[in-house]
Order: C-alpha cells, then sequence, then structure tokens
C-alpha cells in the first residue's frame, strides 16, 4: 500500500516514521525547506530518528514532497495539518481546508481518507467530506474515518505502537479499512460508534488536563497566600491511592494541544447552545498564571522591575522539547517588558526564538525558570541570577510557586 501523509510535522512525520516500515510513505508538506531537510534524511521532530528515515528512503519507502500530483496513486491519505485558533480565539480550519484541497484536487480514485488532525464533533463529517468532493474533479466516492493523534512529543514510554488509538470511519467499509492500516504499526484499537465520539474524546481528554491544571494553578495561589508548600500539599493529596490526580503548577499551559483543544469544544458547545463556562474560566486562570509569577517576582524584588535585568530560564512549553507554540514564556516574557524589565532568555534546546538567540546563563538580576529541560544543570540556574524564582518546582532551596 502506498500512504500520503498531508503535513509533516510532529504528527504526519511521526506517523511517516511509524508506518514507513510496512508502507511505501510519500509525506506531503508545503513547507518547502522541510521537504528539502527530510529529502535528505534529516528529520526536525523529537523522537523521530534521522537514522529511520535514512532506513526507508534507501529501500525507497518515504519520500516528501510539496507537489500534490505525487499524491495520485496512493491508496490512503492522512490529514495532519495545523488546527490552530484564529487572532479572536475562534477554531482556524484553514490548514484542512487547504489539506482537503489537495486531496480533491490530485486524488481522483477512491481512498481511504483519515484525519488526524484535532478538531470538534463534525469536523469530519460536515467539513472534510464536503471539502474535499468540492475539490474534486470527479464524483470520486472516498471513505473517511477519523483517528485523533495522541502522541506526546519527546515521551519514550508511549509511541504509536503501545498508546491506544480510537477511531471510526464514516461507513463500516471504512472503519475497517482503518483497523487495517494502524494494526500494522499499533497494538490497541479501540473502535468507537461514530467519528463524533472520537473527535470529542480527543477533545475532552485535553480539557480534562486543561482544568486540572487551572485547578492546581489556582491552587498553588491559594496555599502561597496562607504561607503553605503546594507541592509538599499536593505531594500529601497524592498518597490517596484513589479519586485523585496529581498535577502541578507552572507559568501557564503551552503547545498545540492544551491551550488550543478545549477552545474547540467550547466553541462548538456555545454554538449548540450548551455552556461552556467551565472550560473558559480555566484558559483565563491558566494564562493570568504569567502575571501572578512576574507580580510575585516584582514583589521579592522592592515592588519595581524597571531596569533590571531579567533571564527567562526555558522558553520551550515543556522539558526537553525545542516547541515554543504557544508557550508561557511568550506571556510572562511580555508582562516583564511591559514593567521596564531588560528581558533575555536561555533555552539551547530551542537555539533561537524571535529572531533571538539563547543568552548565557549568568550575569543576571533575577532569573524565571519557566521550563526546566534535563541537559540544563540546576546549580547553574541557581547561581545564574542574584534572585531565582522557579515556576517548576525542581529547583532546590529558590523562591517558587
Ligand atoms: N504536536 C502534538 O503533540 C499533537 C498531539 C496530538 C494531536 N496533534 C494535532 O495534530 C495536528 C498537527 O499538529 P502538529 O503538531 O503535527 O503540527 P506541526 O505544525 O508540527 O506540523 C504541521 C505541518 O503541516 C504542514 N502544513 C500546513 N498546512 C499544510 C497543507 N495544507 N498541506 C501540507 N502541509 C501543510 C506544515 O508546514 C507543518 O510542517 C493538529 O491538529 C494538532 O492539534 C498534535
Amino acid at each position: 500500500m502506498k500512504i500520503g501523509i498531508i503535513g509533516q510535522g510532529y504528527v504526519g512525520l511521526t506517523i511517516s516514521a511509524f508506518a514507513g516500515e510496512y508502507f511505501e510513505v510519500v509525506g506531503f508538506d508545503n513547507n518547502q525547506k522541510v521537504v528539502g531537510q527530510l529529502n535528505s534524511g534529516i528529520s526536525h521532530i523529537e523522537g523521530v530518528e534521522s537514522e529511520v528515515l535514512n532506513a526507508w528512503i534507501k529501500a525507497g519507502r518515504y519520500r516528501a514532497t510539496s507537489t500534490g500530483a505525487d499524491l495520485v496513486n496512493v491508496d490512503v491519505v492522512v490529514i495532519a495539518v495545523p488546527t490552530p485558533l484564529t487572532s479572536d480565539r475562534q477554531p482556524d480550519l484553514t490548514y484542512i481546508d487547504s489539506a482537503c484541497k489537495t486531496i480533491g484536487e490530485n486524488i481522483s480514485k477512491p481512498v481511504l481518507v483519515i484525519n488526524e488532525s484535532t478538531s470538534f464533533p463534525g469536523t469530519l463529517r460536515k467539513c472534510i467530506k464536503p471539502t474535499i468532493e468540492k475539490y474534486s474533479k470527479n464524483s470520486v466516492e472516498h471513505m473517511y474515518a477519523i483517528s485523533p493523534e495522541r502522541v506526546d512529543p519527546g515521551r519514550c514510554d508511549f509511541n504509536q505502537k503501545n498508546t491506544p488509538r480510537l477511531y471510526a470511519g464514516l461507513t463500516p467499509e471504512a472503519s475497517v479499512k482503518t483497523r487495517e492500516f494502524y494494526s500494522k504499526f499499533c497494538d490497541n484499537l479501540v473502535e468507537v460508534s461514530s467519528p463524533e465520539v472520537a473527535e470529542a474524546a480527543k477533545l475532552f481528554e485535553n480539557t480534562f488536563r486543561q482544568v486540572n491544571i487551572a485547578l492546581v494553578n489556582e491552587f498553588a495561589q491559594i496555599t502561597n497566600a496562607l504561607g503553605i508548600n503546594v507541592y509538599e500539599t499536593l505531594d500529601a493529596a497524592n498518597t490517596k491511592p484513589y479519586g485523585f490526580m496529581k498535577f502541578t503548577p507552572s507559568a501557564g499551559v503551552g503547545g498545540h494541544c492544551i491551550p488550543v483543544d478545549p477552545t474547540y469544544l467550547a466553541a462548538v458547545a456555545e454554538e449548540h447552545g450548551a455552556p461552556a463556562t467551565f472550560i473558559r474560566r480555566a484558559n483565563d486562570v491558566n494564562l493570568e498564571m504569567s502575571k501572578y509569577v512576574v507580580d510575585r517576582v516584582q514583589a521579592d524584588n522592592g515592588g519595581s522591575l524597571q531596569g533590571k535585568s531579567v533571564l527567562v530560564v526555558g522558553v520551550a512549553y515543556k522539558p526537553n522539547v525545542a516547541d515554543v507554540r504557544e508557550t508561557a514564556a511568550e506571556l510572562v516574557i511580555e508582562h516583564l517588558r511591559n514593567r521596564g524589565a531588560v528581558v533575555s532568555w536561555h533555552d539551547d534546546v530551542v537555539g533561537t526564538w524571535h529572531g533571538e538567540s539563547s543568552a548565557p546563563l549568568s550575569g543576571a538580576d533575577i532569573a524565571i525558570v519557566v521550563t526546566k529541560h534535563d541537559s540544563v544543570d540546576e546549580k547553574e540556574i541557581v547561581a545564574s541570577a542574584a534572585y531565582v524564582f522557579d515556576t517548576t518546582g525542581k529547583i532546590k532551596d529558590v523562591k517558587g510557586l
């Protein structure tokens, strides 16, 4: 079988790497720089080894392209493109639309179309299928299925093989074909009764994390006001063997999923007249954490940050990845600059960001740890500034949440 995978980012390239063991994979991406790099055997995604990519390229089982016509002979096409928010924080399906256009214009024989991009219930049935049909030159009848992606970049214990995968086809035949495809490289496939259930389950998984993170972020503010150590309190609560799941506070949430997916759920809820107050409030609490952190730092430093040199340590949205999408560091830096601080940041995993380079881990008045990569030495962080504020709970003997 020949597989086309639209989007060669975190999700698409990860799937390509697993699928390449069994299928011929055409990785379609409209970023030509990424395509060139992938065809020379260089992976830009953590967790996808360049050696694996090279092995599939040499075996003739992987090729990246920006040419839609290269998808002409595929049997299965997987959509793995971004589903961000618009500037007014509404679901943005423009990348999905553009992927559907590529499929519609280039694939004229019936194939199985699987969506792995995260979106609201009804996306497969009401957006993807009609959009592909709109762009198709002939009246081809594709099969359609959803299998929301659950990959956690940088994570080693759970991967495509051992993470249970939800799926549902628009027709029974599409479900059967979807199972056949994923069963080659995934051990545990869970069929649900409709694509909408799979789409909603994916959104709820990330909303569950979002509201629990917001709750623990609020709790950190309460424990601080009461003079109680939040980490010790959470560890104490976590000794209960049932009915409790530990989340830890932070400067906010980042990445493509937790700050974005709940808003997809809230948008579709409100469109259907259902309340999403809890989700909206959780989002606000998480967004407000950056201000709370900067307020605490300012209060500890004589009530003003004007002219102080502040080093933000770790700007990736989570440890050991270079991904800066929606990172809480962005808002922390914005608050600091608005208060007159002279801000630089240190993150050798990210390297360059917004046209700035990672600064040395030393010589600042104030350091705020937003993300602690394993590669960064704790003692160096402590020595990097006269005052260190840790939002991660990983640095001993400094101020923190
Ligand atoms: N990254 C994660 O951890 C994760 C986990 C689960 C689900 N998801 C979901 O998977 C989807 C993809 O996310 P990602 O993290 O892989 O995004 P990404 O930004 O890492 O990669 C997307 C790729 O798609 C390409 N692209 C955009 N529009 C295109 C088009 N029309 N045609 C071809 N290529 C196009 C981009 O150039 C980019 O290389 C999103 O819906 C996301 O919510 C992501």
